[in-house]
Protein backbone atom coordinates (compact mmCIF):
# COMPACT_ATOMS: atom_id res chain seq x y z
CA UNK A 1 0.00 0.00 0.00
CA UNK A 2 2.55 2.52 1.38
CA UNK A 3 4.36 1.84 -2.22
CA UNK A 4 1.99 2.30 -4.15
CA UNK A 5 0.73 5.53 -2.64
CA UNK A 6 4.37 6.79 -3.04
CA UNK A 7 4.06 5.73 -6.50
CA UNK A 8 0.78 7.65 -7.10
CA UNK A 9 2.28 10.59 -5.78
CA UNK A 10 5.20 10.42 -7.73
CA UNK A 11 2.92 10.14 -10.54
CA UNK A 12 0.87 13.38 -9.54
CA UNK A 13 4.05 15.08 -9.28
CA UNK A 14 5.24 14.37 -12.75
CA UNK A 15 1.93 15.37 -14.25
CA UNK A 16 1.94 18.71 -11.94
CA UNK A 17 4.99 19.33 -13.22
CA UNK A 18 4.12 19.67 -17.11
CA UNK A 19 0.87 20.56 -16.14
CA UNK A 20 0.96 23.73 -13.93
CA UNK A 21 2.86 26.04 -15.72
CA UNK A 22 0.64 25.51 -18.61
CA UNK A 23 -1.80 28.28 -18.18
CA UNK A 24 1.39 30.79 -17.57
CA UNK A 25 2.79 29.22 -20.63
CA UNK A 26 -0.79 29.34 -22.91
CA UNK A 27 -0.91 32.95 -21.38
CA UNK A 28 2.69 33.87 -22.64
CA UNK A 29 2.62 32.32 -25.98
CA UNK A 30 -0.52 34.15 -27.11
CA UNK A 31 0.61 37.38 -26.12
CA UNK A 32 4.57 37.21 -27.22
CA UNK A 33 4.01 35.37 -30.51
CA UNK A 34 0.85 35.15 -31.30
CA UNK A 35 0.53 31.45 -31.94
CA UNK A 36 -1.96 29.45 -32.84
CA UNK A 37 -4.13 27.76 -30.20
CA UNK A 38 -1.02 24.74 -29.75
CA UNK A 39 -1.08 23.12 -26.61
CA UNK A 40 2.17 21.65 -23.63
CA UNK A 41 5.94 16.98 -26.32
CA UNK A 42 4.89 20.62 -24.61
CA UNK A 43 2.26 22.40 -26.23
CA UNK A 44 4.23 23.17 -29.50
CA UNK A 45 5.70 20.03 -29.75
CA UNK A 46 2.57 18.27 -29.91
CA UNK A 47 0.96 21.21 -32.36
CA UNK A 48 3.62 20.70 -34.85
CA UNK A 49 3.41 16.55 -34.39
CA UNK A 50 0.07 17.02 -35.13
CA UNK A 51 -0.07 19.84 -38.16
CA UNK A 52 2.96 17.65 -39.67
CA UNK A 53 0.54 14.55 -39.60
CA UNK A 54 -2.58 16.89 -41.66
CA UNK A 55 0.18 17.36 -44.57
CA UNK A 56 0.07 13.26 -45.13
CA UNK A 57 -3.84 12.82 -44.62
CA UNK A 58 -5.63 10.73 -47.91
CA UNK A 59 -9.10 12.65 -48.48
CA UNK A 60 -11.44 9.79 -46.64
CA UNK A 61 -8.80 9.95 -43.38
CA UNK A 62 -9.14 13.71 -43.61
CA UNK A 63 -13.18 13.28 -43.47
CA UNK A 64 -13.42 11.06 -40.92
CA UNK A 65 -11.15 12.64 -38.42
CA UNK A 66 -12.86 16.12 -39.06
CA UNK A 67 -16.15 13.86 -38.42
CA UNK A 68 -14.76 12.77 -34.85
CA UNK A 69 -13.12 16.16 -33.78
CA UNK A 70 -15.07 18.18 -31.52
CA UNK A 71 -16.69 21.44 -32.67
CA UNK A 72 -13.85 23.45 -30.65
CA UNK A 73 -11.52 21.92 -33.10
CA UNK A 74 -13.11 23.80 -36.43
CA UNK A 75 -11.69 20.85 -38.24
CA UNK A 76 -8.31 21.70 -37.06
CA UNK A 77 -6.63 18.21 -35.26
CA UNK A 78 -3.31 19.53 -34.51
CA UNK A 79 -5.84 22.72 -31.83
CA UNK A 80 -6.56 19.02 -29.93
CA UNK A 81 -3.53 18.08 -29.65
CA UNK A 82 -2.92 18.66 -25.75
CA UNK A 83 -5.75 17.92 -24.81
CA UNK A 84 -4.54 14.74 -23.09
CA UNK A 85 -2.08 16.45 -21.34
CA UNK A 86 -5.12 19.32 -20.26
CA UNK A 87 -7.62 16.14 -18.86
CA UNK A 88 -4.73 14.52 -16.83
CA UNK A 89 -5.88 15.62 -13.21
CA UNK A 90 -9.81 14.68 -14.61
CA UNK A 91 -8.29 11.52 -16.17
CA UNK A 92 -6.08 10.71 -13.15
CA UNK A 93 -6.33 6.51 -14.54
CA UNK A 94 -4.61 8.24 -18.03
CA UNK A 95 -1.75 9.26 -16.26
CA UNK A 96 0.55 6.41 -16.90
CA UNK A 97 -0.32 6.39 -20.64
CA UNK A 98 2.06 9.61 -21.01
CA UNK A 99 5.03 7.09 -20.74
CA UNK A 100 6.71 4.38 -20.49
CA UNK A 101 9.43 3.36 -17.40
CA UNK A 102 12.31 1.55 -17.63
CA UNK A 103 14.12 -0.18 -14.75
CA UNK A 104 17.31 2.36 -15.61
CA UNK A 105 17.82 0.70 -18.61
CA UNK A 106 18.64 1.69 -22.16
CA UNK A 107 16.29 -0.68 -23.90
CA UNK A 108 12.42 -1.16 -23.95
CA UNK A 109 10.56 -4.56 -23.16
CA UNK A 110 7.21 -4.43 -23.57
CA UNK A 111 6.42 -7.27 -21.19
CA UNK A 112 8.60 -5.84 -18.59
CA UNK A 113 8.19 -2.20 -18.95
CA UNK A 114 4.81 -1.49 -20.29
CA UNK A 115 2.38 -0.96 -17.06
CA UNK A 116 0.93 1.31 -14.18
CA UNK A 117 2.26 2.03 -10.80
CA UNK A 118 -0.22 -1.04 -9.71
CA UNK A 119 1.32 -3.36 -12.09
CA UNK A 120 -1.94 -2.58 -14.70
CA UNK A 121 -0.26 -4.55 -17.98
CA UNK A 122 -0.30 -1.50 -20.88
CA UNK A 123 -0.97 0.89 -19.24
CA UNK A 124 1.57 2.49 -20.92
CA UNK A 125 2.28 5.24 -23.76
CA UNK A 126 2.73 1.85 -26.15
CA UNK A 127 -0.08 0.12 -24.81
CA UNK A 128 -2.36 3.40 -24.90
CA UNK A 129 -1.35 3.63 -28.75
CA UNK A 130 -2.49 0.34 -29.81
CA UNK A 131 -5.66 0.97 -27.45
CA UNK A 132 -6.85 3.41 -29.26
CA UNK A 133 -5.94 2.43 -32.59
CA UNK A 134 -8.61 -0.98 -32.19
CA UNK A 135 -10.85 1.33 -30.69
CA UNK A 136 -11.01 4.10 -33.72
CA UNK A 137 -11.29 0.90 -36.13
CA UNK A 138 -14.81 0.46 -34.92
CA UNK A 139 -15.56 3.64 -36.42
CA UNK A 140 -18.68 3.28 -38.33
CA UNK A 141 -19.68 0.55 -36.60
CA UNK A 142 -23.51 1.75 -34.76
CA UNK A 143 -22.45 -0.15 -31.88
CA UNK A 144 -19.15 1.18 -31.09
CA UNK A 145 -19.71 2.16 -27.59
CA UNK A 146 -16.59 4.57 -27.71
CA UNK A 147 -16.50 7.65 -27.66
CA UNK A 148 -14.23 8.20 -30.81
CA UNK A 149 -13.77 11.51 -30.11
CA UNK A 150 -12.00 10.98 -27.12
CA UNK A 151 -9.93 8.03 -28.69
CA UNK A 152 -8.52 10.43 -31.79
CA UNK A 153 -7.60 13.04 -29.58
CA UNK A 154 -5.70 10.25 -27.12
CA UNK A 155 -4.32 8.33 -30.10
CA UNK A 156 -2.66 11.97 -31.88
CA UNK A 157 -1.23 13.03 -28.55
CA UNK A 158 0.38 9.45 -27.61
CA UNK A 159 1.80 9.51 -30.65
CA UNK A 160 3.15 12.59 -30.18
CA UNK A 161 4.60 11.59 -26.75
CA UNK A 162 5.96 8.08 -27.52
CA UNK A 163 8.63 10.01 -29.88
CA UNK A 164 9.80 12.37 -27.18
CA UNK A 165 12.86 10.36 -26.19
CA UNK A 166 12.29 11.05 -22.35
CA UNK A 167 9.31 10.07 -22.64
CA UNK A 168 10.97 6.52 -22.80
CA UNK A 169 12.84 6.97 -19.70
CA UNK A 170 14.00 5.67 -16.39
CA UNK A 171 11.77 4.79 -13.71
CA UNK A 172 14.15 6.62 -10.89
CA UNK A 173 14.35 9.92 -12.38
CA UNK A 174 10.80 9.71 -13.81
CA UNK A 175 12.29 10.65 -17.41
CA UNK A 176 14.37 13.22 -15.88
CA UNK A 177 11.86 15.26 -14.29
CA UNK A 178 13.33 14.56 -11.16
CA UNK A 179 16.94 15.87 -12.72
CA UNK A 180 16.81 19.73 -11.91
CA UNK A 181 19.31 21.46 -14.76
CA UNK A 182 19.90 25.00 -15.71
CA UNK A 183 18.81 25.91 -18.65
CA UNK A 184 21.36 28.32 -19.52
CA UNK A 185 20.43 30.93 -16.64
CA UNK A 186 16.91 29.94 -15.62
CA UNK A 187 16.38 26.93 -13.61
CA UNK A 188 14.51 23.66 -14.46
CA UNK A 189 14.17 19.68 -15.11
CA UNK A 190 15.72 18.09 -18.13
CA UNK A 191 12.32 16.61 -18.61
CA UNK A 192 10.93 19.74 -18.94
CA UNK A 193 14.00 21.14 -21.05
CA UNK A 194 13.40 18.01 -23.93
CA UNK A 195 9.80 18.72 -23.42
CA UNK A 196 9.39 22.80 -23.66
CA UNK A 197 12.68 24.57 -23.57
CA UNK A 198 14.56 23.14 -26.94
CA UNK A 199 11.91 24.34 -28.63
CA UNK A 200 11.11 27.74 -27.31
CA UNK A 201 14.95 28.40 -27.23
CA UNK A 202 14.55 27.16 -30.84
CA UNK A 203 12.02 29.19 -31.95
CA UNK A 204 13.90 32.26 -30.46
CA UNK A 205 17.01 32.01 -31.79
CA UNK A 206 16.36 30.39 -35.44
CA UNK A 207 12.94 30.83 -36.27
CA UNK A 208 12.12 34.59 -35.24
CA UNK A 209 9.89 33.16 -32.27
CA UNK A 210 7.15 31.92 -34.80
CA UNK A 211 6.17 28.11 -34.58
CA UNK A 212 4.85 28.12 -38.20
CA UNK A 213 8.14 28.85 -39.75
CA UNK A 214 9.76 26.35 -36.98
CA UNK A 215 7.09 24.22 -38.56
CA UNK A 216 7.63 24.91 -42.28
CA UNK A 217 11.51 24.25 -41.89
CA UNK A 218 10.51 20.83 -40.06
CA UNK A 219 8.34 19.93 -42.85
CA UNK A 220 10.84 20.88 -45.34
CA UNK A 221 13.48 18.58 -44.22
CA UNK A 222 11.70 15.43 -44.58
CA UNK A 223 12.59 13.91 -47.89
CA UNK A 224 11.04 11.36 -49.15
CA UNK A 225 13.80 8.52 -48.13
CA UNK A 226 13.12 9.40 -44.14
CA UNK A 227 9.18 9.53 -45.76
CA UNK A 228 9.57 5.83 -47.00
CA UNK A 229 11.88 4.78 -43.53
CA UNK A 230 9.44 6.29 -41.41
CA UNK A 231 6.44 4.78 -42.68
CA UNK A 232 7.76 1.51 -43.33
CA UNK A 233 6.43 -0.16 -40.05
CA UNK A 234 2.79 0.40 -40.59
CA UNK A 235 1.68 -3.07 -40.98
CA UNK A 236 1.66 -4.64 -37.73
CA UNK A 237 0.82 -1.59 -35.33
CA UNK A 238 2.07 -3.92 -32.27
CA UNK A 239 5.51 -4.17 -33.76
CA UNK A 240 6.02 -0.71 -34.65
CA UNK A 241 5.03 0.78 -31.32
CA UNK A 242 7.79 -1.61 -29.64
CA UNK A 243 10.11 0.52 -32.51
CA UNK A 244 9.20 3.84 -31.87
CA UNK A 245 9.73 3.45 -27.82
CA UNK A 246 12.75 1.74 -28.25
CA UNK A 247 14.02 4.35 -30.50
CA UNK A 248 12.78 6.81 -27.67
CA UNK A 249 14.79 4.97 -24.78
CA UNK A 250 17.95 4.60 -27.10
CA UNK A 251 17.96 8.30 -27.91
CA UNK A 252 17.83 9.09 -24.06
CA UNK A 253 20.51 7.26 -23.10
CA UNK A 254 22.67 8.73 -26.45
CA UNK A 255 21.77 12.29 -26.17
CA UNK A 256 19.25 13.42 -23.35
CA UNK A 257 20.65 11.93 -20.16
CA UNK A 258 24.41 12.01 -21.64
CA UNK A 259 26.89 13.86 -20.01
CA UNK A 260 24.10 15.43 -17.62
CA UNK A 261 24.06 15.16 -13.94
CA UNK A 262 21.78 16.82 -11.07
CA UNK A 263 22.26 20.65 -11.22
CA UNK A 264 23.95 20.31 -14.72
CA UNK A 265 24.32 23.69 -16.46
CA UNK A 266 22.89 22.83 -20.32
CA UNK A 267 23.38 25.58 -22.44
CA UNK A 268 24.81 26.45 -26.12
CA UNK A 269 26.74 22.36 -26.61
CA UNK A 270 23.81 20.69 -25.27
CA UNK A 271 21.54 22.76 -27.10
CA UNK A 272 23.29 22.51 -30.58
CA UNK A 273 23.82 18.43 -31.09
CA UNK A 274 20.58 17.79 -29.35
CA UNK A 275 18.22 19.91 -31.39
CA UNK A 276 18.35 18.33 -34.53
CA UNK A 277 17.03 15.46 -31.99
CA UNK A 278 14.08 16.77 -31.56
CA UNK A 279 13.57 18.21 -34.95
CA UNK A 280 13.70 15.07 -36.28
CA UNK A 281 11.25 13.25 -33.49
CA UNK A 282 8.70 15.42 -34.43
CA UNK A 283 9.05 14.84 -37.96
CA UNK A 284 8.76 11.21 -37.37
CA UNK A 285 5.87 11.46 -35.03
CA UNK A 286 3.72 13.33 -37.41
CA UNK A 287 4.60 11.05 -40.76
CA UNK A 288 4.12 7.96 -38.19
CA UNK A 289 0.26 9.64 -36.99
CA UNK A 290 -0.88 10.20 -40.60
CA UNK A 291 0.57 6.53 -41.68
CA UNK A 292 -1.36 5.17 -38.47
CA UNK A 293 -4.70 7.44 -39.08
CA UNK A 294 -4.52 6.51 -42.58
CA UNK A 295 -4.31 3.07 -41.79
CA UNK A 296 -7.29 2.60 -39.67
CA UNK A 297 -9.77 5.25 -41.95
CA UNK A 298 -8.43 4.40 -45.27
CA UNK A 299 -6.79 0.77 -45.85
CA UNK A 300 -5.76 1.47 -49.13
CA UNK A 301 -2.43 1.47 -49.29
CA UNK A 302 -1.41 2.07 -52.28
CA UNK A 303 -3.39 5.37 -52.41
CA UNK A 304 -1.52 5.92 -49.06
CA UNK A 305 2.25 5.77 -50.12
CA UNK A 306 0.98 8.07 -53.10
CA UNK A 307 0.13 10.64 -51.28
CA UNK A 308 3.03 10.05 -49.42
CA UNK A 309 5.32 10.44 -52.49
CA UNK A 310 3.60 13.63 -53.57
CA UNK A 311 3.59 15.10 -50.55
CA UNK A 312 7.33 14.28 -50.92
CA UNK A 313 7.88 15.74 -53.75
CA UNK A 314 6.34 18.67 -52.90
CA UNK A 315 8.33 19.26 -50.38
CA UNK A 316 11.21 18.45 -52.88
CA UNK A 317 10.32 21.32 -55.13
CA UNK A 318 10.03 23.97 -52.24
CA UNK A 319 13.47 23.01 -50.94
CA UNK A 320 14.96 23.19 -54.61
CA UNK A 321 13.35 26.59 -54.92
CA UNK A 322 14.71 27.94 -52.09
C1 LIG B 1 -8.15 1.98 -23.33
O1 LIG B 1 -9.18 2.96 -23.46
C2 LIG B 1 -10.18 2.94 -22.44
C3 LIG B 1 -11.20 4.01 -22.77
O2 LIG B 1 -10.61 5.29 -22.76
C4 LIG B 1 -9.53 3.13 -21.07
O3 LIG B 1 -10.48 3.00 -20.06
C5 LIG B 1 -8.40 2.12 -20.88
O4 LIG B 1 -7.73 2.39 -19.65
C6 LIG B 1 -7.41 2.23 -22.02
N1 LIG B 1 -6.31 1.29 -21.86
C7 LIG B 1 -5.10 1.57 -22.36
C8 LIG B 1 -4.04 0.54 -22.16
O5 LIG B 1 -4.85 2.59 -22.96
C1 LIG C 1 -16.95 12.53 -26.05
O1 LIG C 1 -15.84 13.20 -25.48
C2 LIG C 1 -15.82 14.61 -25.68
C3 LIG C 1 -14.49 15.12 -25.11
O2 LIG C 1 -14.30 14.69 -23.81
C4 LIG C 1 -17.02 15.23 -24.99
O3 LIG C 1 -16.99 16.63 -25.17
C5 LIG C 1 -18.27 14.63 -25.55
O4 LIG C 1 -19.40 15.12 -24.85
C6 LIG C 1 -18.26 13.10 -25.45
N1 LIG C 1 -19.39 12.55 -26.18
C7 LIG C 1 -20.26 11.72 -25.61
C8 LIG C 1 -21.34 11.22 -26.50
O5 LIG C 1 -20.15 11.36 -24.44
C1 LIG D 1 17.34 18.85 -41.22
O1 LIG D 1 18.06 17.64 -41.36
C2 LIG D 1 19.43 17.72 -41.01
C3 LIG D 1 20.07 16.39 -41.33
O2 LIG D 1 19.32 15.33 -40.88
C4 LIG D 1 19.57 18.12 -39.56
O3 LIG D 1 20.93 18.26 -39.19
C5 LIG D 1 18.84 19.45 -39.32
O4 LIG D 1 18.90 19.78 -37.95
C6 LIG D 1 17.40 19.33 -39.77
N1 LIG D 1 16.72 20.63 -39.63
C7 LIG D 1 15.44 20.72 -39.27
C8 LIG D 1 14.88 22.09 -39.17
O5 LIG D 1 14.73 19.76 -39.05
ZN1 LIG E 1 1.52 13.78 -22.82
Amino acid sequence: MEKIKKEEEKIEKRGRSMGLLLPLRILLVSLIVGAPRANAWGKEGHFMVCKIAEQYLTDKTLTAVSDLLPPVAEGDLASVCSWADQMRFRYRWASPLHYINTPGVCNFKYSRDCHNSKGEKDMCVAGAISNYTAQLQTYGDSSSGYNLTESLMFLAHFVGDIHQPLHVGFEDDEGGNTIIVHWYRRKSNLHHVWDVSMIETAMKDYYNDDLNTMLEAIQMNITSDKLNQWETCSEKLATCVNQYATESITLACDYAYKDVEQDSTLEDDYFFSRLPVVEERIAQGGVRLATILNEIFDGSSAEIELKLSRAARVGRARQILL
